[in-house]
């Protein structure tokens, strides 16, 4: 069993910062397993937004919050994660980004390089000081090349004194793996 996927992997470097944080985006909901992950290890007055643009992705995740009692912390939103401004105006303390599509569901859906950057670049705006953001980026499928060099070209920007960003790549893996980046934000100005 490959204990070392990128999925894992964000959200065992993620859950630290989940058990601290009052304001949480999911940017991808899809079937509710990260957006399920962030509700059960987030203190009790946190709140989860969780966005998705297929309504099936926002049901499953309803469906799958409701059978662990949990979709009372989670504002489940049916808009396109580049809105995300007209949701939240307050510090953002985690996110996650799991781009792409559904596995096994409509192919057709899949995360595209301008709205996920656009959508990276408000929450960059508004993490909170110690705040944390996972990307998980699939280079290997139809535009996901793509998408993962406009992600990587716009973090590589951050100024290094207010962010550390940095990058997991499976490199003996063939067939383009999925890569993590991890942004975390270290002071203000
Ligand atoms: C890889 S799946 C997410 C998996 C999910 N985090 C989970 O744990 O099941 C990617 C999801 O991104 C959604 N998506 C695509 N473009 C989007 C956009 N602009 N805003 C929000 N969600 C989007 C797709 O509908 C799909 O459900």
């Amino acid at each position: 069993m490959q204990t070392l996927n990128a999925i894992r992997l964000s959200q065992e470097l993620l859950l630290p910062k989940v058990a601290r944080a009052r304001c949480i985006v999911d940017a991808t909901a899809g079937n509710g397993k990260d957006t399920l992950f962030l509700a059960k290890n987030s203190p009790e007055h946190g709140v989860i937004y969780a966005f998705d643009i297929q309504e099936n992705a926002i049901e499953t995740s309803r469906e799958r919050l409701m059978e662990h009692n949990l979709d009372g912390k989670v504002q489940l939103i049916l808009d396109s994660h580049a809105n995300i401004r007209s949701y939240i105006n307050k510090p953002i303390d985690v996110a996650m980004f799991n781009l792409g599509y559904l596995p096994g569901k409509c192919h057709e859906t899949m995360t595209m390089a301008e709205s996920t950057v656009s959508a990276l670049t408000d929450v960059v705006d508004q993490l909170s000081v110690g705040g944390i953001i996972s990307v998980v980026a699939y280079p290997g499928h139809n535009h996901g090349q793509e998408e993962n060099n406009a992600v990587r070209k716009y973090i590589m920007t951050l100024q290094s004194k207010q962010f550390t960003v940095i990058c997991i790549d499976m490199i003996n893996h063939i067939n383009h793996p999925p890569i993590l980046y991890i942004i975390e934000k270290l002071k203000s100005e």
